[in-house]
C-alpha cells in the first residue's frame, strides 16, 4: 500500500517535500495527521534541510477533516482528531520556514493546515474555503482563529458562517496568499521555500495586527448575525462560528481556540450536524445506482435538443447552454419560438444585473441556443429533452417524430411530471433508449433532476443522464415510474393534508408559519399559489374517477380555482398578490373556507402547531415509506436528497424520512394509528413503516438490509 503520506529529502536536498497521498480528497483521517506530524518532525531534525514545501497529491490539495471520522467520534468510536490542533502549533514553531503549495481546494481542515504553514503558494485556480458551517460544524482547528488574523474580521466572518470558498487570486489580494504560480506548482513552491529561507519566521497565531478593535467590530457581527439569521434560517452553526470569530477579538489565540473548540464539539453533537453529514454523503450516494456498474459504458453527449420553448423548456436550454452544450430549442410556430426566447433573454438579464454572470458570459450562452421550427437538424444531437404540453397523445406524437428524425443512440428524454414514461416510450421503435428528466421550476435554479427509468431503459442511457445531470450541475436521483414519480406522488398529500387542515379550522396564515417555522423554504399554500392551484385541479379532474367513493377528499382548493383564484398567476389564490408578487392574508378567503367547511358538516376547532407539523410532515413519511417498499426509491437517502434539493425541505433535518428515523419509527407509526382512526382511510400506515415501527428499525437501516440482500 502507498504511503499515506511521503517525505523526499532526495529530489532538492536543501528543501525537504512532504505529500499527502490519501484519494480521493486528501483528507485529514487520524492517519494522514499522525503520519504529517511524524514527516514534519524528520524534516525538522534534519540539518541538511533549510526548508519545506508541503503538497498534495493528485487532483487537490487537501478537502478537510476526513467527515467520516466525526460519526465515529459522535457514537464514542473513536477519540482520535485529537492530534490535528497540536500538529499546527508543531509547524507554526517550526524554525524553518514551512510553505504549502495548494492546487485544487483547501477547504475546512486543509485550510487551517494551510494557516499554520509560514507560506501559502498556489495555482490559479485554487479554491480556499472553510466550509464546515454546511456540515452543521465549524473550523474546529484554529481557523475562526487564524483566518480573521490574515484576511480581517469581516472576510473571516463571512468565510466561516456562509461557508463559501474563494479563489486564490482573491486569498492573494486578501493577504491568505503569498504567491500564484501559474507553471509547475512544486517547482515554484521549492523555488520560492529557497527565496524566503533567510526570511524571519512569521507565526500566523502571532499577527494580531488585523484584529485591531475598531468601534466597527460589534456592527460586522451584528450584521453577520442577522444575515445568517434570514439566509441560513434554523441552522446553528453559522452563529456559533460568528461568536468564534468574534472570540479572536476578545482574548488570545490560545483562550480563542478553547472556546472555538468548546462550539465546535457542541456542533457536532447536534441533529443538526448530524442530518447536514448525511446529507453530504447521501447526495454523493444517490449517484451511485445498485445495479449499474461504475465501468457502464457511457453514450458521448456533446449537443442536445429541446422540444418546447414554455416554461421548463426555456429553463432547461439555459442549463444546457450555460453547461457549454449546443442546444437546438424548437416550438411550434415564430411567436411561441420569439415568446421563449424573450423569456431566455430576460431571465439571463436579470442574472447579469444580480452580478451572477458577465454579460461576455451571457452573450456566449445564448450564442450556444439555437432556435428552429423544424425537427431537420434532429439527426445530428446526442440527446433530446422533450418539454411539451402534458397530455399524453401530444407527447407520443412528438415522441414519433423522434424516433423518424433522431440517430439510433440518441437519448430520447421526456420531462413530464405525470405521464407513464413506458406509454411515451412505446411511441417510438427504441424504448431501450427512452427516459425521464424531470427537471424542477425554474429548471435553471433547482437542482434537483429526477431520472425516471422506464421499463426499457438501457442502462447505458441511465449512467449516461446520471453524467450529465452532473455536468449541468444538478443532483441526479433515479426513480421509478408512477404517477408523480418519487417528489410530487409524496407531495400529494402533504398538500392535501394542508388542505384538510384548513377545512378543519387551521387559518391559511397559521398553516403556512408552522411549516415555515419546522424549516420548509415556503408553506404549502403559498407553495401551491406559486405553482398555480389549477394544475392540481386538474390533474385531479382527470383522475377523479380513480377516487375511492367514501374517502374524504379536500375541496377547497377547487372552489377557489372554480373563482378562478389560480394563485400568483391571476393574482390570487390562497393569499392577494400586489404587483411585486408578495403574498398577502385574504380574510375572504378565510370566510370562503369556514362557510364550505360548515356546510360540509366539518366540525370547526383550534389546532396546535404541533399538529399542523404532523400532519403535513407524517403525510410525507407515510407516501415515502409506500414509495420505499415499492422500489420506486432506491433507498431512503434518494427521498431525502429529492426533497432537500427539490421543496425546500430544511437541509439541518436531512430529509423527510432522516427526519423520521430521529423522531423514532415507533413515535411516527403512532400517531399515524391515531390520525388513521381520527381522519380515515388516507391515513392508512403504510405496511413498511409499520413492519419498522415494531422491530424498532429506521428507515436507514431498510436500505442497509436492502443493500445486502441485493
Ligand atoms: N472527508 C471524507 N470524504 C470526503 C471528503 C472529506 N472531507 N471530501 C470528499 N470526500 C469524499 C466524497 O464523499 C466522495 O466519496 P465517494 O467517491 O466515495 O462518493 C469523494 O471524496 C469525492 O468527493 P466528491 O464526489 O464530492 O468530489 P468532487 O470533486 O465533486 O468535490 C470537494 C470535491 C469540492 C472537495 C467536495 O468533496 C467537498 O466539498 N468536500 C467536503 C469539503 C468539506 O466540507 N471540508 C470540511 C470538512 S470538516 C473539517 O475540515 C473540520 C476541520 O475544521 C477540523
Ligand atoms: P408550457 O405550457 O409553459 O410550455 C409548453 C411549450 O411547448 C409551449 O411553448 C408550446 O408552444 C410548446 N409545444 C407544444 N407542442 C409542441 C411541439 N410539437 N413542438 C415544439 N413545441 C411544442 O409548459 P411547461 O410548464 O413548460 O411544461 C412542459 C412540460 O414540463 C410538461 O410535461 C410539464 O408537465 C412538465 N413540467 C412542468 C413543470 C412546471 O412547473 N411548469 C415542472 C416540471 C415538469
Amino acid at each position: 500500500m502507498e504511503h499515506l503520506v511521503q517525505l523526499s529529502t532526495d529530489q532538492y536536498k536543501d528543501v525537504a517535500i512532504i505529500t499527502i497521498n490519501n484519494p480521493p480528497v486528501n483528507a485529514l483521517s487520524p492517519s494522514v495527521v499522525h503520519d504529517v506530524a511524524k514527516a514534519i518532525e524528520q524534516a525538522g531534525q534534519d540539518s541538511e534541510v533549510r526548508a519545506i514545501v508541503l503538497i498534495g497529491a493528485g487532483r487537490t490539495f487537501v478537502a478537510g477533516a476526513d467527515i467520516k471520522e466525526f460519526g465515529k467520534i459522535t457514537s464514542g468510536k473513536s477519540e482520535r482528531g485529537a492530534e490535528f490542533l497540536p500538529l499546527l502549533f508543531k509547524i507554526e514553531d517550526l524554525p524553518k520556514p514551512v510553505v504549502v503549495a495548494i492546487h485544487g481546494n483547501a477547504f475546512g481542515g486543509g485550510l487551517e493546515l494551510a494557516m499554520a504553514c509560514h507560506y501559502r503558494v498556489a495555482a490559479p485556480n485554487a479554491q480556499l474555503g472553510q466550509p464546515e458551517v454546511k456540515l452543521g460544524i465549524i473550523p474546529g482547528a484554529g481557523g475562526t482563529q487564524r483566518l480573521p488574523r490574515l484576511v480581517g474580521l469581516v472576510k473571516a466572518v463571512e468565510m466561516c458562517a456562509e461557508g463559501k470558498p474563494i479563489t486564490a487570486w482573491e486569498a492573494k489580494q486578501l493577504g491568505l496568499m503569498d504567491r500564484l504560480f501559474e507553471g509547475d506548482l512544486l517547482s515554484g513552491a521549492v523555488a520560492f521555500a529557497r527565496e524566503v529561507t533567510a526570511k524571519p519566521i512569521v507565526k500566523t497565531r502571532e499577527c494580531d495586527d488585523k484584529l485591531k478593535i475598531s468601534g466597527q467590530d460589534a456592527a460586522v457581527f451584528d450584521s453577520a448575525r442577522e444575515k445568517a439569521r434570514t439566509k441560513q434560517r434554523g441552522m446553528k452553526a453559522p452563529l456559533a462560528a460568528i461568536d468564534a470569530v468574534e472570540a479572536s477579538t476578545r482574548m488570545s489565540f490560545e483562550e480563542g481556540c478553547q472556546v472555538e473548540q468548546k462550539l465546535f464539539r457542541e456542533c457536532l453533537f447536534s441533529d443538526q450536524s448530524k442530518a447536514l453529514i448525511y446529507a453530504f454523503f447521501g447526495e454523493r450516494e444517490v449517484a451511485k445506482i445498485p445495479d449499474i456498474p461504475k465501468e457502464t459504458c457511457l453514450i458521448p453527449v456533446k449537443s442536445v435538443a429541446v422540444v418546447g420553448a414554455g416554461t421548463m423548456g426555456g429553463g432547461i436550454a439555459m442549463v444546457f447552454a450555460n453547461a457549454g452544450f449546443p442546444v437546438l430549442l424548437k416550438e411550434v410556430d415564430q411567436p411561441a419560438l420569439d415568446h421563449g426566447l424573450g423569456t431566455i433573454q430576460r431571465n439571463y438579464l436579470s442574472s447579469v444585473k444580480r452580478g451572477r454572470f458577465t454579460q461576455e458570459m451571457v452573450d456566449e450562452y445564448l450564442s450556444r441556443i439555437k432556435p428552429t421550427l423544424t425537427y431537420d437538424e434532429f439527426g445530428e444531437v446526442d440527446m433530446v429533452v422533450e418539454a411539451v404540453f402534458e397530455g399524453m397523445a401530444l407527447k407520443k406524437e412528438v415522441f414519433a417524430q423522434l424516433d423518424h428524425s433522431c440517430k439510433r443512440g440518441a437519448i430520447l428524454a421526456s420531462n413530464t411530471s405525470t405521464l407513464n414514461i413506458d406509454e411515451i416510450a412505446s411511441a417510438t421503435t427504441r424504448p431501450e433508449s427512452v427516459i425521464g428528466t424531470h427537471f424542477f421550476s425554474p429548471a435553471n435554479v433547482m437542482r434537483l433532476l429526477e431520472i425516471v427509468r422506464g421499463r426499457a431503459s438501457r442502462k447505458e442511457v441511465i449512467a449516461t443522464c446520471m453524467q450529465v445531470a452532473k455536468k449541468v450541475g444538478k443532483v441526479g436521483v433515479l426513480v421509478g415510474n408512477c404517477r408523480g414519480f418519487v417528489g410530487n406522488r409524496m407531495f400529494g398529500p402533504y398538500r392535501r393534508e394542508a388542505q384538510f387542515l384548513a377545512e378543519e379550522g387551521a387559518s391559511i396564515t397559521a398553516i403556512d408559519r408552522a411549516l415555515y417555522d419546522f424549516g420548509m423554504a415556503m408553506g404549502p399554500m403559498a407553495t401551491g399559489d406559486l405553482a398555480g392551484l389549477d394544475v392540481g385541479w386538474r390533474i385531479r379532474k382527470e383522475y377523479r374517477h380513480l377516487e375511492k367513493p367514501g374517502v374524504r377528499q379536500p375541496f377547497a382548493e377547487d372552489r377557489l380555482c372554480e373563482l378562478g383564484r389560480y394563485g400568483q398567476k391571476t393574482g390570487a389564490g390562497w393569499y392577494q398578490y400586489d404587483e411585486s408578487r408578495c403574498a398577502v392574508p385574504d380574510p375572504e378567503v378565510q370566510d370562503l373556507v369556514h362557510k364550505w367547511a360548515r356546510e360540509a358538516g366539518i366540525p370547526q376547532r383550534n389546532i396546535s402547531s404541533d399538529e399542523i407539523v404532523e400532519r403535513s410532515i407524517y403525510a410525507l413519511v407515510n407516501e415515502g415509506a409506500r414509495i420505499l417498499e415499492e422500489g420506486i426509491a432506491q433507498r431512503a437517502v434518494d427521498i431525502d436528497i429529492i426533497y432537500l434539493n427539490g421543496y425546500g425541505f430544511p437541509s439541518y433535518r436531512g430529509g423527510p424520512m432522516w427526519y423520521a428515523d430521529t423522531v423514532g419509527l415507533k413515535n411516527v407509526y403512532e400517531r399515524i394509528r391515531d390520525f388513521h382512526h381520527q381522519y380515515g382511510e388516507l391515513w392508512k400506515p403504510a405496511p413498511l413503516l409499520k413492519r419498522l415501527a415494531e422491530d424498532g428499525k429506521t428507515f436507514a437501516q431498510f436500505s442497509q438490509d436492502q443493500a445486502v440482500v441485493a
